[in-house]
């Protein structure tokens, strides 16, 4: 590692004024929770443009992008043959809710990348995908609850909203039997009585759950790697159980890719951990940077969604929306180009940023162990040696000196969110001078820190 030092950014007084400014018209200035002042202080970084793996603030200030919009932006900001293609479709209208070769020749891409895909249903984002999905295992199975885990996050859909968030740990009661945290006011509590809950990568605490529970579940949903209490990998042979299990009792198992699809493998983890979903549901690195998400499964389910009577319903005005149909496209083109060699860079970068982190941790120091591996990983503050579940998570994770860091890091160009929940992402535009400028900035953070 070189021992260049980093630039600290300027003042961000623009974006102070236009965070000010927005709050007169925005709940909290923004669109979301997770962009506020609820995660940054004293207010967000408020950004005007991106290129590359670069973002830029209204202040002027440059940042290296590892946060990729949650993990949208697996090409990158402003990639020219996205800029191209939506500058081209644009041109003949963006959409007509109507046919369009567009939609097909998205379909056609995703067929040939994703595995269990004999047919797809594009949906507008991943909370609409997850919400599908769970309708057509309802209508297919005849059952109405399901199973979720603790700390996994299916999108803001009301029945998901349970033990999405992290509750102090002496709160989370027997693992065979956890407290239910709904994750929102607005939801009736009866929604939550179809909603069987289980810690993950515990076989023995969810057999015992699918021995009580089982034989009513349409469905058990999970997430193949923890993406919302950080980067949590699964057990050894863990999410294959879990399918055996869910079929055991007659339940469909609906792997939620929202995360991981395009990004650990073109097929996503269901290829990479060779796991054969009845359902599996996909949005963010789908689209690059546009708003879609994805349902795919066998034609068996998915043909429940045609047209009759018994029909499982879903409708859209911008369903297979044509501009973003097009980019969808020329993405999944860049992701399988030659083999998917892309894949081979991403990992490169993303195993060199998490050893160079482990490294500045240990130099330092520093209590921390950095999670995940190429495209995607988490750091944690913590003296465990890992982080295993929601309820480590809840227990271990330092997230207040998670904060603290990535503040300090935003001083000096590197732009990720506070939030210890979520993710590093590393795009196809990452280079290895980004990592390197990644280590300099973290090893000034934590010499200060130490
Ligand atoms: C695993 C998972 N599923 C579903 C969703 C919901 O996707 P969206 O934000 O596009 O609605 C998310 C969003 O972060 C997610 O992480």
């Amino acid at each position: 590692m070189t021992t260049k030092m980093t630039t600290k950014t300027n003042e961000r007084e623009r974006s102070r004024e236009w965070y000010d400014r927005a709050q007169q018209s925005l709940i909290e200035g923004v669109n979301s929770p997770s962009r506020g002042a609820a995660v940054y202080s004293p207010g967000p970084v408020v950004l005007e443009r991106g290129r590359g793996s670069r973002v830029w603030d209204l202040d002027g200030n440059e940042y290296v992008d590892f946060m990729m919009s949650f993990g949208a932006l697996i090409q990158g900001h402003a990639h020219p043959k996205i800029v191209e293609v939506v500058s081209q479709t644009m041109a003949g209208g963006s959409h007509f809710a109507a046919a369009t070769p567009a939609e097909a020749e998205a379909a056609e891409r995703f067929q040939r990348m994703v595995p269990t895909a004999e047919a797809v249903r594009f949906t507008n984002s991943g909370t609409e995908a997850t919400m599908l999905a769970l309708r057509l295992a309802r209508a297919h199975t005849g059952r109405t609850k399901f199973l979720k885990f603790e700390g996994h996050y299916h999108g803001w859909y009301d029945a998901y909203c349970l033990n999405g968030n992290s509750h102090p740990a002496d709160q989370l009661g027997p693992r065979e039997n956890p407290t239910r945290f709904p994750d929102s006011e607005g939801i009736p509590a009866s929604v939550f009585d179809d909603v069987v809950l289980a810690p993950w990568n515990d076989l023995e605490a969810l057999e015992s759950i699918l021995r009580q529970h089982g034989p009513e579940l349409a469905a058990v949903i999970t997430e193949p790697i923890m993406a919302n209490m950080g980067c949590i990998l699964p057990r050894d042979g863990y999410l294959q159980k879990v399918c055996d299990l869910a079929h055991q009792f007659g339940a469909l198992f609906i792997l939620d890719e929202v995360v991981t699809g395009f990004r650990y493998a073109p097929g996503g983890c269901q290829q990479r951990y060779g796991l054969k979903p009845d359902l599996s549901t996909f949005g963010k690195a789908l689209g690059a940077g546009f708003p879609v998400g994805a349902v795919a499964g066998p034609r068996a389910i998915l043909d429940r969604m045609r047209w009759g009577s018994g029909m499982v319903l879903h409708y859209g005005t911008f369903n297979g929306h044509r501009l973003t149909m097009s980019v969808i496209a020329v993405n999944l083109d860049l992701l399988s180009a030659n083999d998917g060699a892309v894949y081979k860079q991403i990992y490169g970068i993303g195993d060199a940023a998490v050893a160079g982190l482990r490294d500045v941790f240990r130099r330092r120091k520093i209590d921390a162990v950095v999670q995940g591996f190429g495209p995607m990983f988490q750091i944690y503050f913590t003296g465990r040696d890992a982080i295993r579940d929601y309820r480590d998570y809840c227990q271990y994770a330092d997230t207040s000196k998670y904060s603290r860091f990535i503040h300090r890091l935003l001083d000096r160009g590197i732009y990720m969110t506070p939030s210890n929940g979520l993710h590093w992402i590393i795009s196809t535009a990452h280079t290895m001078q980004d990592v390197e400028t990644l280590l300099v900035a973290a090893d000034e953070v934590c010499a200060e820190m130490a």
